[in-house]
């Protein structure tokens, strides 16, 4: 029976269970969006903590694209030293390394005026300017380059942010995309953009390395994106492009989220029966028996735990606590392990 310690091999990467650590932001870079010593401390506690698979919090690919001044960054080669920092901690711990890339389009609070498809504004933001096609081609040679960098510093994975109302998804809603061009009108031209930047990032990150998509399976709005939409969008994908998508919810606009352990399961359910793609699920789950549940049921391949990770970066040798798994731990706590 499949349970968190189960390990899996997706492309290329092997992981040695299916605990992830999501992206999340620790707004600690410098404001040239350079790693600092928190970085490294941070993701190699979780990956000695026995996490298998850390996927590095939103970085962005240039510096409109940033939530605040103080996210990583991806844009310039400079940002590679630190990055590779990150990654040589986490594999010397024996986990797996993943870099989300990112664009915050008009959730953006570095940028003068942010970018997005359309000039609408996210609530309590400033209203963005609308993306030329000229300026949408050279963001997604941003993307490539990012990816480009993400192999340089050793990465073992890419992931696209494509979800919680950045860039990406606000070019494929029709909640925020309202252009009339090749990149909006239909669901077809709003998929446009989150297509090439696909092709661009892959053009970059070999075919044998695997690539991860975050998205926002759910909008809370009728008019918005539901599941069945975003499975017809990775069902468009030529096959072997994105091989894990990591389903999340929520985030373009600002509507009211019941949120209770376990509250995006049945997304990700959704997104891997309708596409037969890797799923990474989660939200709110703290529980061990209840991933396992999860993943015994073959409801999804992987679990992801986010604050439970902020509070604890340990939290797997507990789960293997719990649920009597012999865990190997690192050399140097086993004295600790009763
Ligand atoms: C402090 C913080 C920062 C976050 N930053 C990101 C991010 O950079 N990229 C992303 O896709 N999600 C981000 N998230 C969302 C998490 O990845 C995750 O989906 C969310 O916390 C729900 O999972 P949980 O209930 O296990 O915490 C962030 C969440 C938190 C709490």
């Amino acid at each position: 029976m499949t349970h968190l310690f189960t390990p899996i091999t997706i492309k290329n990467m092997q992981l040695k269970n299916r605990i992830v650590m999501p992206p999340m932001c620790m707004y600690s870079a410098t404001e040239q969006g350079m790693a600092t010593d928190f970085h490294v401390i941070h993701y190699a506690s979780r990956a000695i903590g026995q996490v298998g698979f850390i996927i590095v919090e939103a970085t962005a690919i240039e510096p409109d694209g940033r939530i605040t001044t103080n996210d990583l960054g991806v844009w310039d080669d400079e940002h590679v030293k630190g990055l590779k920092w990150i990654t040589k901690q986490i594999h010397a711990n024996d986990a797996k390394a993943c870099l989300q890339i990112a664009h915050a389009g008009r959730k953006s609070r570095a940028a003068v005026t942010p970018k997005a498809p359309s000039a609408i504004a996210f609530e309590g933001y400033p209203t963005p300017n609308a993306l030329t096609v000229d300026e949408i081609k050279t963001l997604i040679e941003l993307y490539k380059q990012a990816a480009r960098r993400a192999k340089e510093a050793n990465f073992d994975c890419i992931e696209i942010h494509a979800a919680h109302g950045y860039l990406i998804h606000e070019f494929t809603s029709p909640l925020t995309n309202t252009r009339t061009d090749q990149y909006g009108g239909t669901q077809n031209n709003r998929n446009r953009f989150l297509y090439e930047v696909i092709e661009a990032v892959r053009s970059e990150w070999p075919m044998d390395l695997p690539l991860s998509l975050r998205i926002s399976a759910e909008d809370y709005v009728k008019e918005g994106l539901h599941p069945q939409q975003w499975a017809e969008i990775m069902n468009g994908l030529p096959h072997g492009y994105v091989d894990i998508v990591h389903v999340s919810s929520g985030g373009l606009v600002k509507v009211p989220i019941d949120d209770y352990p376990g509250y995006q399961l049945m997304f990700a359910k959704k997104i891997r029966k309708e596409t037969h793609l890797m799923v990474v699920a989660g939200g709110l789950i703290e529980d061990p028996v209840m991933a396992n549940g999860v993943l015994e049921s073959d409801e999804a391949d992987l679990i992801f735990f986010g604050r439970l990770a902020l509070k604890d970066p340990y939290f797997p040798l507990r789960f293997a606590q719990r649920m009597r798994y012999d865990l190997v731990w690192p050399e140097q706590y086993i004295r600790a392990k009763k």
